[in-house]
């Protein structure tokens, strides 16, 4: 597909790790970009508060949340980072996470765990999965009477598997316990419906699967919660002079984050008409189907395995090559430097994964020549 800056001479099998932006998105963001340098002053302390409540309003309707609810953040990181160390949780209290969370947020957790005294709990969901109901089931086996705060996946990065979040938030909801959803691979992966989800708080990227540019992401907290966490970063939006003029707290609290480039965050609203009218349901089906095609294909090759069944995967399909006692490293330089293949190589609980992602831009060749260059490497 044309639309994409892509190198053409790359099989660009990794959407999932950074996104990939298409022309006429990162177009519109040079425009931003431009229009903020050639009057900055008046762009960033006159014109940006508008600019940016349409962007978050915009946003907020296609995540179906409300705009007060919602603010604009550089990552998941980053809002894991204000959950974990700006909630109140002290000794005594545990945050419950499965075991295939994302590596810089379960770090964020365990950062404020050693600062705080509170616990992070791990709790194991073994491959294959076999329905949401027992995914639930293994995952409530780590909640105790100290669970404070459960911090899951929608989609997990290093298994790529979907996990039932709107099931597990109204268990939690029930429980007393407080949900943080991290929804980085689920926006323009599979439809996102903040309300039905009912987390208390939730955050994912723009810049993946929506196709904004680098650097986008929300941070979602429900309106009876934001009262519960300080911002992060401490500056304009937490004193009494305020630079915008806004009435809501949580707003100035968590998105005035100093001087920054708001150009991504302004992007998005272009990111998500492109979505709506490039990414339809055939598009993404197509994607899904070249997803199943490499599973299904790899997994006929002698020492390689599939790990999920079809349902638990989306735009992002996992190969599982333990048992050809590969170097993770020697795998991944020989996918790309012999076969220019840009896939991840994944270590999870001692098992080496290839995880692939299908877009619009997917083509059947470039899903030929991965099994091509898997048969090669399985000899
Ligand atoms: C599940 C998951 N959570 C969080 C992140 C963090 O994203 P970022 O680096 O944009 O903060 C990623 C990145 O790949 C991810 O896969």
């Amino acid at each position: 597909m044309s639309d994409f800056l892509l190198e053409p001479d790359v099989i660009f099998l990794n959407h999932g790790s950074f996104g990939a932006c298409p022309r006429p998105v990162f177009e519109e963001y040079q425009r931003w970009q431009t229009r903020l340098e050639r009057q900055p002053v008046r762009f960033l302390a006159r014109e940006l508060p508008e600019v940016l409540a349409n962007a978050r309003s915009e946003v907020a309707h296609y995540l179906g949340a409300q705009p007060t609810e919602v603010v604009f953040v550089p990552n998941p990181t980053f809002a894991a980072n204000t959950i974990a160390r700006c909630l109140p949780l002290g000794p005594g209290e545990e945050v419950l996470m499965t075991d295939h969370e994302y590596g810089a947020c379960r770090f964020a957790f365990q950062f404020a765990a050693q600062q705080k005294g509170f616990r992070v709990v791990e709790q194991p969901i073994r491959l294959p999965v076999e329905s949401n109901d027992s995914i639930v089931e293994a995952f409530w086996q780590g909640v105790t009477p100290n669970t404070k705060l459960i911090f899951i996946s929608q989609i997990t990065s290093a298994t790529a598997l979907t996990l039932p979040v709107a099931q597990i938030c109204a268990r939690a909801r029930e429980a007393g316990i407080l949900t943080m959803i991290d929804g980085a691979h689920a926006p323009g992966q599979i439809d996102v419906n903040l309300a039905e989800i009912g987390a208390d708080f939730y955050t994912a990227t723009c810049h993946k699967w929506m196709c904004a540019p680098k650097g986008s992401g929300i941070f979602h907290v429900r309106e009876d919660r934001q009262h519960l966490i300080e911002p992060l970063v401490v500056g304009w939006g937490w004193g009494k002079e305020k630079t915008f003029h806004r009435e809501n707290e949580f707003l100035e609290y968590h998105e005035w984050l100093g001087t920054h480039d708001p150009s991504a965050f302004l992007t998005v609203p272009t990111a998500i008409a492109w979505q709506r009218e490039q990414m339809t349901l055939e598009v993404r089906q197509r994607a899904r189907d070249l997803v199943r095609t490499a599973v299904d294909s790899a997994s006929q090759i002698d020492g390689i395995e599939r790990v999920h069944a079809d349902p638990f995967f989306c735009q992002m399909g996992l190969i599982d090559l333990t048992a050809l006692q590969i170097e993770p490293d020697a795998l991944k330089s020989r996918l790309y430097d012999t076969y220019k293949i840009e896939a991840p190589v994944i270590r999870w609980q001692e098992r080496t994964f290839v995880r692939i992602s299908a877009h619009a831009y997917t083509t059947q060749q470039h899903i030929e020549s991965l099994i091509l260059a898997l048969r090669e490497i399985a000899g």
